[in-house]
Order: C-alpha cells, then structure tokens, then sequence
C-alpha cells in the first residue's frame, strides 16, 4: 500500500485518528518546550506543521528527544502523531506529534539548501536538489497538471496521439540548427582527414534530432483527421536567450479539412482552457507565484480567459511599428522577423493581452506554408503574449503539389528527400493547417518565471548539459 500524502492528511478530520507523515523537513523552530517541525512531502505546496511538547508529552521517547535536537533542515522523516485544529495561522490543522524517526539525515554543514531564500541562478547549479523548494516544487506541479491537461483537450475533442519520430533526417523547420546522431567515430575521422562516409553512419544516411513532428504529424492527420504530437524537439540555435532552449517540449496538433483561421482559433480556445485548468487545480502554487514571482498573474490569467484574442496581419502590425519607430533598438520593416521588443510592443501597449499576428512574408517563414493570393504571404499565424512574445506558431499548409513543389526548389531543398511528404498532395490532399505550442513558454507564461531554464527539471542550452 501507498502511504497517503500529506495533501490528503491534511483533509483528515482532526482529532479523529493517529496519523504517520512522511517527508522532507523544510524548517525547524524551538519556542521555549515546543519544537515545530514543517515537513513537506511535495504533494502540494503547503506541506504540515508537526509539533513536539518537549515539557509535557510524556510519549516522547529519549530517542526522540534526541533526533529532534539535531534535526536538520533537508533530512527525511516519518512523524507520529494526532492530527488537531492548529491555533497558528495560515492553517486548519496540525500535527501533536508524540514519535519521530529520522530516516535520511541531511547534515547541515554540507546540505546546499539552507532555510533562507536562495537565487534561482544559485539553484541552477543545484538542478537535482531544487524540486524541494518551494519554487521548483510549485513549478513542477504545474508542469505536471498542464502536461495532463494537453492530453485532456485533445482527447475530449476527438484528437488522437501520435508519437513522432525523435530520429529524424528532415529539418522539418528548414532552419538548419539540427543536432547530427552519428555513431562514425569522429576521432578516426578527424586523424584519417577523410569526409565521413554517411553509408557507414549507423542510419545509411545523415540523421538527426527532431526540430518538429509536425511533418509525420500531418501523414496522420491525413488519416485521423485530428492528431496531436507532445515530446521532446532539438533545436541547436546558439541563442542564448530567457526563452530559448536546446531541448524543449512541443504540442503539435495538425487538423484535416481545416484552414488558418481554425487553427486561431483551436490555439485561443486551447490557451484558455489550460489557464482555466490551472486557476483551479494549482491554486495554492498560483498563489505563490503572485504572491513571490508575478504579481498579479492570476487575474492577469483570468482577464486572458475573459477577453478575445487580437488578431492583426503581420502588415498591419509593422505599420503601427513603423508608426512607434522610434521606441525600438531594432527598426521595423516589412520583411524582417519581429523582434521581442517589436512582440511586446503589440502585445503589451497595442492590444494589452495576447495578439495572433497572421500572413507573414513567405520569406521569413518555413516552406510547407500555404502561399496567400498574393504570392508575398504565407497563411501563417503566432500567437503573441505580454512579457514572452511568441508561445505559438502555426500555419495552414500548402496542400497544392505543385506550388509546395515549386517553393521547395526555390528553397533550394532537395524534393527526392522529402517524397513521402509529397505523397500527402499527390494522394487524397486535403486543406490541412496545425500549431506548435513550446511547453515550457506555456509555463513560463503561467507561472511568472522568467527564464525557461526554471521550468524544465535539466535545462539543456549552450554550454549546459550537467545531470
Ligand atoms: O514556431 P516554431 O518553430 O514552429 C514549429 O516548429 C512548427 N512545426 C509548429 C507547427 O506548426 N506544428 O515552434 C513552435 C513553438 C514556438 O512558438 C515556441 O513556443 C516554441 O515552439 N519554441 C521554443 N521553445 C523553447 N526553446 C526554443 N528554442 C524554441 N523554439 C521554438
Ligand atoms: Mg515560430
């Protein structure tokens, strides 16, 4: 049998019963007689408040006198006791402890996390030890409640799984920053000063790490009608940025029989739902991030959830840039990617909540993009938000064989490579459109942090690959 988690206990009726808690101590304090030990298990962000009578508990053994004195913060414990109504604040009950075991000691002249607050950059470094502060255990809980929340949208809505490939040999993205698997030994290689012979590489040919699932996504869409993807993309872009990183989690969905404003509007529904999620199912951990992180991001969540979403075009968008020039490092011009001072601008002072830019110039955008009417666009979308800038980019997909065909040569791609991609047009096409949403923006987004590599358990960017 499980032993129950404290956020259960702690919904016990008090006085009813004697109860064992199990966890990690986060703080001890002695107040004349008395010892109160916080303990927290990481099933929900309160953890529970034992107390020892040192004075006037008959049942405290010496044993447990004596652990109680050298208890230190970060040791692992398991609590005897009765479950009373607590007199302190900020909590219905307590524990009048009566036996304490000391499973794990943690002895406090080495244990890195000490009570005071620690900075997030310090805790990077301790990547294996931050699940159990108070931060990194409210984020991982979130991660954990949305993840599940992903699969319920798509699954309540008729969308099914799909597990693309990891190993891949397209650049489905077409932007070059592809991490190689390769099992040639590169030693031999460099001492030999040949060029590694790929019909020797363990795939027959150069092979890499996922940009995107979207391309084996849509051979399912043109199947299942609605699929979602959710794993692990690679991206070896050398921005070293507070929302970039070398391995990040996508969701995917690709959609049959659907055009670009579907997909605006699956996105808008899809973001509100996973807001609402979280309002309700991690309200305690909201509540920190207000209280500690973001000020203000619950109603900042709610007001999402009670507006719409502004759409504008992307030329639109660089005309009231254009209008705003001189605010920017970066001058606005049609043509060039937005910038993340250009991103905030619209969302922040422009709409004041999130804004889903459209028809971007075909020349910044990827090549299965459907081409607009009037042959500069492409059918694209991002969806923008305040603080982030970019949390989602989709597009509705060329299903014409012979424009993606004459796009993909103007790219100066190799069409042979991608045959079965084709087969998609040349068979049964279907106007089909989809999105990728980063998961870790999304928490970002939700929680307040403001680097990415504080939402992911081992962050992967430049230079940073430790655990
Ligand atoms: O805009 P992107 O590159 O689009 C695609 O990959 C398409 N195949 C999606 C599709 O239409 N199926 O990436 C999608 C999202 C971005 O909006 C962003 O949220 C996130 O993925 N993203 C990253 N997140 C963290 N680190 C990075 N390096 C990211 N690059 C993209
Ligand atoms: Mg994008």
């Amino acid at each position: 049998m499980l032993f129950p988690l404290i956020k259960d206990v702690v919904n016990l009726p008090a006085e009813s019963q004697d109860i064992t808690i199990r966890g990690w101590v986060r703080t001890k304090r002695e107040l004349k007689n008395r010892t109160f030990v916080e303990v927290n298990d990481g099933s929900s962000f309160g953890g529970i408040q034992c107390t020892f009578d040192r004075g006037s508990d008959a049942r405290l053994s010496p044993s447990t006198e004596a652990i109680l004195g050298t208890l230190s913060t970060g040791s692992s414990v398991a609590i005897h006791g009765r479950l009373v109504p607590s007199p302190a604040s900020g909590q219905d009950v307590e524990v009048a402890a009566f036996a304490l075991e000391l499973i794990g000691d943690a002895p406090a002249e080495t244990y890195p996390l000490q009570k005071k607050r620690h900075s997030l950059e310090f805790l990077r470094e301790l990547a294996h030890l931050r699940a159990r502060t108070a931060t990194f255990g409210a984020v991982a809980r979130v991660r954990s409640r949305l993840s599940f929340g992903v699969h319920q949208f798509f699954q309540e809505r008729g969308f099914h799984y799909v597990h693309t490939p990891i190993i891949t040999g397209n650049d489905a993205e077409g932007a070059g920053s592809l991490f190689q698997v390769t099992t040639l030994d590169l030693k031999a290689l460099a001492q030999s000063g040949k060029d590694p012979d790929y019909r020797e590489d363990f795939f027959g040919k150069p092979s890499y790490l996922t940009v995107s699932g979207q391309l084996e996504a849509e051979t399912y869409a043109t199947a299942l009608s609605r699929v979602y993807t959710f794993g692990p993309t690679f991206r070896a872009e050398h921005s070293n940025t507070t929302r970039h990183l070398a391995e990040f989690w996508m969701i995917e969905p690709e959609v049959a029989f659907a055009d670009l404003a579907c997909t605006m509007d699956l996105a808008e529904t899809f973001l509100k739902f996973l807001f609402t999620l979280v309002l309700r199912d991690c309200a305690e951990d909201l509540a920190f991030f207000d209280a500690r992180i973001q000020k203000g991001i619950t109603a900042t969540l709610q007001g999402v959830i009670d507006s719409r979403f502004t759409p504008i075009s992307y030329t639109d968008a660089v005309a009231v840039l254009e209008k705003n020039a001189s605010r920017f490092t970066f001058k606005p011009c049609w043509g060039a990617d937005l910038q993340s001072e250009h991103e905030r601008f619209l969302t922040e002072h422009v709409a004041g909540g999130p804004v889903i830019v459209t028809d971007y110039p075909k020349e910044i955008k990827a090549f299965y993009m459907k081409l607009n009417d009037d042959e500069r666009t492409v059918r694209a979308m991002d969806v923008l938000v305040p603080r982030l800038g970019e949390i989602i980019g989709g597009s509705q997909r060329e299903e014409n064989l012979t424009r993606l065909e004459q796009r993909m040569r103007a790219l100066g791609m190799k069409i042979e490579d991608y045959g079965w991609y084709l087969d998609l047009r040349r068979y049964g096409t279907v106007p089909h459109a989809g999105f990728g949403m980063g998961f870790e923006r999304l928490i970002q987004y939700v929680t307040g942090m403001v680097n990415i590599r504080d939402v992911i358990p081992y962050p992967r960017a430049v230079g940073q690959a430790e655990f």
